[in-house]
């Protein structure tokens, strides 16, 4: 009989807990079915001593193909705006609640599909240690699967992005809209207004980090 796929990334994490240590473990990771079809596990990127650190959903065609988060069209407009805002990308830890691609097959191309609940909950672990390693007095959410997968399902980014939320995830966290949103604007006003949106909730936390240091 076959063996019920597992749904928990714990069994594969390092004895050692270093970012790199995490990483090379990550590599090897089978701790959900997503492994299977991704070409890779795309950890998180940055250094330890990062003060923010910026949560996503899970790498894209892109991403998967390079090995690292946010290099494709979302993380184009992710740079953008952190360079609006003065934050350099080099600075912050960028990673995702899952750490493969998700996706389905049509023709040639590999069209994204949202994680489900269990699987965020399966990759959660590598998440929980990268907070633990990185322990970022900054946390932003970037769009609803992130923000819901950390603060609960009833969490509405719509409602409650840019403002400080509580919770024990870091000093201070803070929800918006995921980067790809932009990119899903119907037309040139509605992408314009995404943008400059995503940059106003991106200057408060450039604020933050200013304030804080
Ligand atoms: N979208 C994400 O959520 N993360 C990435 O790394 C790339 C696109
Ligand atoms: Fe492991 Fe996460 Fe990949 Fe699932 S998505 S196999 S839990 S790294």
């Amino acid at each position: 009989m076959l063996e019920p796929e597992p749904n928990d990334a714990t069994p594969f994490l390092p004895e050692r807990r270093s970012l790199d240590a995490l990483r090379k473990a990550a590599a090897e990771c089978k701790g959900c079915h997503l492994w299977r079809n991704a070409t890779q596990t795309v950890f998180g990127e940055g250094l330890k001593r990062s003060r923010a650190m910026f949560v996503g959903e899970q790498p894209g065609d892109r991403e998967d193909r390079a090995g690292r988060p946010f290099v494709g069209p979302a993380g184009r407009e992710l740079d953008r705006a952190l360079e609006k805002v003065g934050i350099d990308r080099d600075e912050v830890y960028l990673t995702n609640v899952v750490k493969h691609f998700k996706f389905e097959e049509r023709g040639k191309r590999r069209l994204h599909k949202t994680p489900k609940r269990f699987e965020i909950q399966a990759c959660r672990p590598w998440l929980d240690e990268e907070l633990r390693v990185v322990k970022p007095e900054v946390l932003v959410l970037l769009g609803a699967t992130a923000a819901k997968g950390l603060l609960g399902a009833g969490f509405r980014v719509s409602r409650e992005r840019g403002q400080p939320i509580e919770s024990d995830l870091a000093p201070l966290v803070v929800a918006t809209i995921h980067p790809s949103a932009i990119l899903r604007a119907p037309d040139d006003e509605a992408r314009y207004a995404e943008r400059e949106a995503f940059a106003r909730d991106l200057a408060i936390v450039a604020e933050e980090l200013v304030a804080r240091a």
